[in-house]
């Protein structure tokens, strides 16, 4: 904690009156709100944020608390008084007529079990209190007033009691409709939500300004909020925002009794509101829902970072009341911090299995997304580079669900005066090969192939790993041996070892050194597929070689194949065609797999495939769907037999488009290629499925 407050200046060590020491908690407040009023203009004015989220939130929880505890040290300047953004001298103010709330948080099953107890004392009912469930979308809230139908107001929450007028940005959000459906709505409503950048829009963005050399933006969330903040509507229209609808403010001599209701009307009258919203009855229900949104919280296509849960019945909502701002009625489930700053103690240079040479920042331990991070992928050099990675500089680290934790930004501000910045190694750390770059590619490879120590050591860990030849007990550590002893060269020499041999390495006893080798004969009787993808032929993944065991059925067949035949084959494209084709081309690879199946590997012949219904045919999918994730509906469809592109062409069969569907979907309609909506398509897959195709 110490850390993240040492940027504030020294605070006055004596009161105003110039004499009497200050007391503790009154220097610490006052140390806190300096620090807090400078990371808000970071945040707010500069859309420059120098500490993740979190940690700006446990700057302000601290002073919540300390307040809470002496209230005779709150001042009306304090930023627990005025929690938001400053509103932009440039967009004009607007007071919200009502105030625009803020959530009490929790983190855990407990304190969620502590709040819904809570809840039912208070009022009083014995049986399960039903519940709204929703992600928690991590955007900008906004208040949108509609006057017998019509958009005539947007604004910012700013502090809850007043806003920024930004009414022309919002009319360019495409889901924000300017007139409503229907003729149901109140005279005046006002429609509350988030306003959010999806993490497909946010990478092109940023894709398209790196190319351009222009600045990227932080993440989604601040993405949102530059571009709302936007002087020239025209910028906001170009940036791809979208927007979820969850609870109405001002509304007229309209009376829902429920929190359903208002989001029934809402989406009848055309608003968007999230497809995943739930009502549910019971605490454990309202549990289900937090984990299970937490297994899906990577494939949403927005960033959430909670689930908010609330007391549907509006008598009871009323009943409960709010405090200080925040409803008893709400709450929000809070996913762990998936960002935290820490420093960087270095930068390693590792080099892959096919050579590719990624750079791994090494840091200062630290605790983001659930788990302790030491290491941080860095991606490529070019990334080095455009992060201007200094050694001791103070970095930003991301880490979401499975993913490889990333460093997203260095905080300038904290660099040590005599920082040194990070040189890139002309020589590949492993065998000291000059490293090649072709023009135009980001990813830096030692061309030495199978005579580097390194490349040797990755493919043969590959090639022992469990979705290939599965073989137990060989792990990083053993083929680290076997390769600096030079007992291993390649995998065939694997099937060479003998328990003696193994015996003789570090941390080895007869008993594992029999299991290994025992583990080494088990994987000897495989299958087709796996024996291609342990091969470790670039671009070729589990799926891929699934698919070419299956095309091809036998060894020689997949040697002896063209580059067109190899085309033929789902998931397969000419750059995948060639990486193959020149893999069985190369002299050493082909003596590698001569040896390997004299050492008697084998695998039942593929049964020949039934028909693919969807062969031959290119699908591009756009927009999202409601019903699956898009990584599944592409799974639904290679296992048909299609192939999947990520854009239009004259050679798509046909185009999936979801809500949100854009450019793809019209240059579809200019080339008057077949568009299919998310209902139809389900049709067609449950369809194949019920003939026992798919
Ligand atoms: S309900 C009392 N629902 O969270 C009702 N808020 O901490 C308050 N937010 O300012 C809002 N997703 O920016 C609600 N599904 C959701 C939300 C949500 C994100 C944000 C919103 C609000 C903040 C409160």
């Amino acid at each position: 904690m110490a850390n993240r407050i040492e940027r504030a200046k020294m605070p006055e060590l004596t009161a105003k009156d110039g004499r009497t020491p200050m007391p503790p908690p009154a220097r610490e407040i006052a140390a806190l709100r300096e620090n807090i009023r400078y990371h808000l203009h970071r945040y707010h004015v500069l859309d420059d944020p120098e500490l993740a989220d979190s940690e700006f939130d446990a700057l302000l929880d601290r002073l919540v608390e300390l307040e809470n505890e002496h209230p005779d040290l709150v001042t009306p300047d304090s930023p627990t008084q005025r929690v938001g953004a400053e509103p932009s001298a440039r967009f004009a103010a607007v007071a919200h007529e009502l105030p625009m709330l803020s959530l009490d948080k929790c983190a855990s099953k407990e304190e969620f079990i502590d709040w819904e107890a809570r809840c039912r004392t208070r009022v009083g009912y014995e049986g399960e209190l039903e519940f709204t469930c929703e992600p928690k979308i991590d955007g900008v809230a906004v208040s949108l007033i509609y006057e017998n139908g019509v958009l005539v107001r947007g604004a910012t929450r700013g502090d809850g009691s007043s806003g920024e007028d930004i009414t022309a940005n919002v009319r360019t959000v495409p889901a924000v409709p300017l007139r409503l459906l229907g003729d149901t709505y109140p005279a005046t409503l006002e429609v509350r939500g988030e306003i959010y950048m999806p993490l497909d829009g946010f990478r092109a963005f940023n894709e398209a300004a790196a190319s351009a050399g222009e600045r990227l933006l932080v993440n989604p969330r601040n993405a949102a909020a530059g571009s709302l903040r936007q002087l020239d509507p025209k910028l906001t229209a170009s940036r791809p925002l979208s927007m979820y609808c969850y609870s109405a403010g001002l509304r007229g001599d309209w009376e829902p009794d429920t929190q359903w209701q208002v989001l029934e009307a809402f989406r009848r009258w055309g608003l968007r509101v999230n497809e995943r919203v739930v009502r549910v009855a019971g605490v454990e229900a309202c549990l289900d829902y937090v984990r299970l949104l937490l297994e899906e919280k990577d494939s949403l296509g927005y960033d959430a970072d909670g689930v908010v849960v609330k007391v549907n019945d509006f008598g009871m909502q009323d009943a409960l009341g709010t405090v200080t701002r925040r409803p008893r009625w709400a709450i929000a489930y809070k996913y762990p911090a998936q960002a935290a700053t820490t420093v960087l103690k270095g930068v390693e240079f590792q080099v892959g299995r096919t050579g590719a040479i990624t750079p791994v920042a090494k840091l200062e331990p630290v605790f983001v997304g659930g788990a302790t991070v030491s290491n941080a992928t860095l991606h490529n050099m070019d990334e080095v580079e455009r992060l201007d990675l200094h050694l001791g500089d103070t970095v930003m680290v991301h880490r979401a669900g499975d993913v490889i934790p990333q460093v997203t930004k260095v905080i300038e501000s904290k660099r040590p005066g005599d920082a040194r910045s990070v040189a890139m190694p002309q020589r590949c750390p492993a065998c000291d090969t000059p490293i090649e770059r072709p023009e135009g590619e980001a990813v830096a490879r030692c061309p030495a192939g199978l005579t580097c120590p390194a490349q040797r050591k990755e493919s043969l860990k590959h090639f022992a790993s469990r979705l290939a030849m599965d073989i137990e007990g060989l792990g990083d550590k053993l083929v680290d041996q076997l390769v600096e002893r030079g007992m291993v060269k390649d995998p065939a020499d694997l099937y060479g070892l003998d328990v003696d041999a193994v015996e003789s390495l570090e941390r080895m006893g007869p008993k594992s050194a029999r299991n290994v080798i025992d583990a080494l004969r088990a994987s000897k009787h495989t299958t087709f597929a796996r024996f291609i993808y342990a091969l470790g032929i670039r671009e070729v993944g589990e799926t891929t070689a699934a698919n070419l065991a299956n095309h091809f059925r036998s060894l020689d067949a997949l040697n002896g194949s063209s580059e067109e035949a190899l085309n033929e084959v789902p998931d397969v494209g000419p750059i995948v065609a060639s990486r193959i084709r020149s893999f069985f081309d190369d002299e050493d690879n082909r003596g590698v797999v001569a040896r390997l199946i004299e050492q008697d590997i084998h695998w039942p012949t593929p049964a020949r495939p039934a028909k693919s219904p969807l062969a031959g045919e290119t699908w591009v999918l756009t927009g999202t769907l409601s019903t699956m994730t898009r990584n599944e509906a592409r799974a639904h469809l290679v296992k048909l037999g299609a192939k999947v592109a990520g854009s239009v062409s004259g050679a798509t069969t046909r185009v999936v488009a979801g809500p949100g569907a854009g450019s793809k979907a019209k240059k579809a309609a200019e080339l008057e290629i077949p568009v299919m909506d998310e209902t139809d398509f389900v049709a067609m897959l449950a369809e194949h499925e019920a003939r026992g195709s798919g």
